[in-house]
């Protein structure tokens, strides 16, 4: 904090100057989450509130798709990205061209995808959903079978949630979840019994069978909000326990941890630079955006 107490007044200056609101994912280091940021939560509470954003400009602090999700929802503001590299791997995985693809492949099945994706998919897509909202989402279809992209182990996941439903899959994954295994989290259940286990819906089926819980950042942090577990282990992003446990004193997290190369990418020094020099600018197509907006808006409407 000594080091990050600088820059962390630097840039809330800066922020009044030019009028700027930050946006924060739950991984974004402590130093961004609790220094500089005026909103935090998971892509659904980031997405609906930029809607809300009265600022002339948004500083996203997570990763690329989200500032699109900005810019799509808000297309007025000027929305920065502090590092146009930090991506996403599941965003990564697919094109409006795979989509097309599984259009061919199941004739008439919806298409769900998630919002870790480019503008492109979402506006090649009927509707998007996020971890907190995908059960809802797919529930809410119409018709037997419902393709969901990219993510794999999101859409195993919510097919255990949602039986009456075929869901078919694009193989997408997450970087970060897809490294921890079911055999991770029985060790640490054989040495710490009373531990509770509380994983992110990236994570593969079988990790998510070991869990006691299972949701997206934001149902992760209400779980541990009202059940204030002795000892908690979160199997999701390294940042997510770092950023609650100041909140949470009576728990102790424990546990193995993975870190989003993409989301790290975001550091107190871009945010500073990118609104000094107001660069990083996320500009998307309009008729794309147009056509993603109705994507997203839809899962929107049907979250409430
Ligand atoms: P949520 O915050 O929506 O759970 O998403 C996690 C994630 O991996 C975002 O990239
Ligand atoms: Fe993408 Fe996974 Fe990183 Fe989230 S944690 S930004 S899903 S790679």
């Amino acid at each position: 904090w000594a080091v990050a107490a600088p820059y962390v007044a630097a840039i809330n200056r800066l922020k009044k100057e030019r009028n700027a609101a930050v946006l924060a994912h739950n991984y974004m280091t402590p130093q961004i989450y609790h220094g500089i940021s005026d909103v935090v939560g998971d892509s659904l509470a980031l997405a609906i509130e930029a809607t809300k954003v009265k600022a002339d400009v948004i500083v996203q602090c997570g990763v690329h798709f989200m500032a699109e999700t900005s810019k799509i929802l808000n297309p007025a503001k000027t929305v920065l990205m502090p590092d146009m590299e930090a991506g996403c791997s599941l965003a990564e995985s697919i094109t409006a061209e795979g989509i097309a693809e599984m259009r061919a492949r199941y004739p008439g099945a919806p298409v769900v995808s998630y919002v870790n994706t480019t503008a492109e998919v979402k506006a090649a897509s009927d509707i998007c959903c996020t971890s907190a909202n995908a059960a809802q989402i797919v529930a809410a279809m119409e018709g037997d079978t419902v393709i969901m992209t990219p993510d794999k182990y999101l859409a195993q996941n919510v097919a255990k949630q949602v039986p009456h439903k075929r869901i078919v899959w694009w193989d997408g994954r997450c970087i970060v979840h897809e490294k921890f295994t079911a055999q991770d989290l029985r060790d640490f259940r054989g040495w710490h019994p009373d531990l509770k286990i509380i994983a992110h819906p990236e994570c593969p089926p079988d990790v998510v069978a070991e869990a006691d819980f299972a949701g997206s950042t934001a149902g992760i942090l209400d779980w541990v909000g009202r059940e204030r577990p002795a000892q908690a282990m979160l199997v999701t992003e390294c940042s997510m326990a770092a950023n609650i446990s100041d909140a949470h004193p009576e728990v102790e997290f424990l546990g193995p941890c993975n870190m989003c190369p993409y989301m790290k990418k975001i550091t107190l020094e871009k945010v500073l630079w990118s609104l000094h020099t107001m660069s990083g600018v996320v500009e998307v197509d309009p008729e794309i955006a147009a056509r993603a907006r109705v994507a997203v808006q839809r899962m929107i409407d049907l979250s409430r």
